[in-house]
């Protein structure tokens, strides 16, 4: 099977900070892939690197065997790069049926039409539907999150980037997203989703890659890598959460 994103010795470097050194690793399509390290080892970093919005000091990354490296962020979001941020961002005065078209329109390049009629389909697979006309700035922290996906699937993704859209919910919360996820993994977009709880990575992809010192440390089967002794030296046993 063909990787649907591939990442070849990215490395990046901000000054004396060498942030990624070489980093090389392969999405599947319909895979979720975990990114597990501990704080400051890049995944952010990475992640804005693999929509555009920073460029590497070395390295390619192909998407559906193309050579996105220097493309701009528009163009990939147009290709069917996907991502949420760390912070959510919604339009706060804007409901969440206006939050998900405008993502369509100005993100996925929809006309307005299209971009309404496929809003609803996605605010149903998110869990929205019962607040879609709720202006998105009176949501709590599990519903932006819910939306700050919606609003990444409205351009229609072949691959979404998550960062961190499990971290600060609850523990039944984050069963919630898990299921969101698993939602949208069945529509078969492939998922990079880095995270910090532990519970997801373990329950909800189908590998997990641990990013420390700038590399790939290990990569493989969710159970395996979590046990394993690099990970547990070089994030776990230090940063267990
Ligand atoms: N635009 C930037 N300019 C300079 N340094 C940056 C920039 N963005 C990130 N860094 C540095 O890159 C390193 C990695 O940051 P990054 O945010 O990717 O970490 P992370 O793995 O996402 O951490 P966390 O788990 O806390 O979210 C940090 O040392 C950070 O200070
Ligand atoms: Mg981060």
């Amino acid at each position: 099977m063909k990787a649907v994103l591939q990442i070849q010795d990215l490395s990046i470097s901000f000054g004396n900070n060498h942030v990624l050194k070489s980093l090389t690793f392969d999405v599947m399509p319909k895979e979720v892939l975990g990114v597990i390290g501990p704080n400051g080892a890049g995944k952010t970093v990475m992640l804005n690197i693999l929509t555009g919005t920073l460029q590497p000091t070395k390295g390619k990354i192909f998407f559906q065997g193309e050579n996105i490296t220097h493309k701009s962020i528009t163009e990939r979001c147009r290709m069917g790069v996907g991502r949420t941020f760390q912070v959510p961002r919604p339009f706060e005065k804007m409901t969440v049926f206006e939050n998900v078209i405008v993502a369509g329109v100005y993100g996925g390049g929809l006309v307005e039409k299209e971009a309404q009629k496929r809003a609803r389909g996605i605010i149903d697979k998110i869990g929205l539907s019962p607040k879609i006309n709720w202006f998105a700035g009176k949501l709590g922290l599990l519903d932006r999150k819910r939306l700050e996906i919606g609003r990444a699937l409205a351009i229609n993704p072949k691959i979404l980037l998550l960062d961190e859209v499990a971290g600060g919910l609850t523990e039944s919360e984050v069963v919630e997203i898990l299921g969101v996820v698993q939602a949208v993994k069945k529509q078969g977009v492939s998922v990079v989703w880095i995270e910090h709880v532990l519970k997801t990575m373990r329950e909800g992809t189908d590998r997990v890659l641990c990013l420390a010192e700038g590399r790939n440390i290990v990569c493989g089967l969710p159970e395996e890598v979590m046990s394993s002794k690099e990970v547990l030296d070089t994030y776990l046993g230090v940063d267990e959460r």
